[in-house]
């Protein structure tokens, strides 16, 4: 039995995580144009497993090439990404670390320039991208079953969840928020339809004992747009789908006005939590070892993430359970510095 809840290990289905901290998703630009991992990612997420984050979710992994949000994204359009992804996730995994991959189309918001992209309308995120196509409805099919392909090969390269992202004004977002969902088809009707496609086709290729993560955008900041109330009347046809939904925020409109402070997101998961009875995970400047405790022990949240802190410090939760005087492992070839 741990102290603190931070360094409580945690169960989803089949998979038990050491603690209840993880390494948000967070793009690193630095595959080739295929999408493919390089030896940065190595470096990059083995350094955090070593740090002894319970989990690490990759950064946005796209399901087509034209769903990259930047030419130097990771992708897995294609079965040749299995095999590095397979040995990036044993690296992780080596150090009893969980790993999972951001399974993610940008739509609108592609800055690829060779390709046309898409979205569910032709509104340009700002006049500094392309206007994207619109997706008929036997295009929107070809989409969902990218991501449906997309989950087999992570679930080949042997991860321990999934995470579909639907946060921050991609592809997903774009049908869940009104702001960019102006379709009178039944995919405006029904903003949570494309959603609950993506999710049934994903399921499908998910053995039963595997968490399926959604990350979400539980606030808009524009009149008009999601708040979190709204958002679990969206996931409510779809929570039997998802083990656990990551709360974030924004990303859908270029001009929404965002004020980050530290923990800026909790109260949104804490909502989410309530209304859906879902586990949830909150992210967002909860750098104080104090406050990622507190969010967990007042029930905001189930786990914690970070991102930005952890390109500072790969070395977090070895600090943090130190200031708050937990007793963890280390790895071994660190104990002399361990006290
Ligand atoms: C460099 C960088 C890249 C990011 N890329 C992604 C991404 O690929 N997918 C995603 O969902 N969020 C992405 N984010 C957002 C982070 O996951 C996180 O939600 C955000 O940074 C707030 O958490 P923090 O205050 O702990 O950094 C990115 C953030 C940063 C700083």
């Amino acid at each position: 039995m741990k102290k603190t809840m931070l360094f409580e290990p945690y169960t989803i289905k089949g998979v038990t995580f050491k603690n209840r901290i993880a390494m948000a998703p967070m793009c690193q630009y630095s595959a080739d144009t295929e999408g493919s991992l390089q030896d940065w990612h190595r470096v990059h997420y083995a350094s955090r497993a070593v740090g002894q984050v319970g989990m690490i979710i990759t950064e946005a992994t796209a399901v087509e090439s034209r769903g990259r949000i930047s030419n130097k994204d990771l992708g897995i359009w294609h079965d040749s990404c299995v095999k590095p992804f397979s040995e990036l996730i044993k690296q992780v995994q080596a150090h009893q670390c969980r790993m999972g991959i951001q399974i993610a189309h940008a739509g609108r918001k592609s800055t690829i320039l060779d390709e046309p992209i898409v979205a569910p309308g032709r509104m340009q995120f700002n006049d500094q991208y392309q206007v994207p196509q619109e997706l008929s409805f036997p295009e929107i099919q070809v989409v969902v079953s990218a991501f449906g392909q997309a989950v087999r090969r992570a679930v080949a390269a042997g991860v321990d969840f999934i995470e579909i992202h639907g946060a921050h004004g991609y592809l997903v977002n774009q049908f869940l928020s009104p702001l960019t969902n102006k379709r009178t088809d039944d995919y405006g009707q029904d903003r949570s339809l494309f959603l609950k496609e993506v999710l049934e086709e994903v399921t499908a290729h998910i053995p039963r004992q595997m968490p399926l993560f959604l990350r979400v955008s539980a606030e808009d900041y524009l009149p008009g747009g999601n708040h979190p109330q709204e958002l679990c009347r969206l996931l409510e046809p779809v929570k039997h789908l998802i083990d656990l939904v990551h709360v974030s925020s924004g990303g859908v409109m270029d001009n929404a006005p965002i004020k980050m402070f530290p923990g800026y997101q909790v109260s949104f998961a804490k909502i989410i939590r309530q209304q859906l009875k879902l586990p949830v995970m909150s992210v967002g400047m909860l750098d104080s070892p104090e406050l990622a405790e507190e969010t967990l022990r007042n029930g905001s949240a189930d786990l914690i993430a970070l991102g930005r802190e952890l390109l500072r410090n790969p070395y977090w939760p070895l600090h943090a359970a130190k200031r708050l005087e937990e007793e963890i492992s280390w790895p071994e070839a660190y104990q002399r510095a361990k006290n």
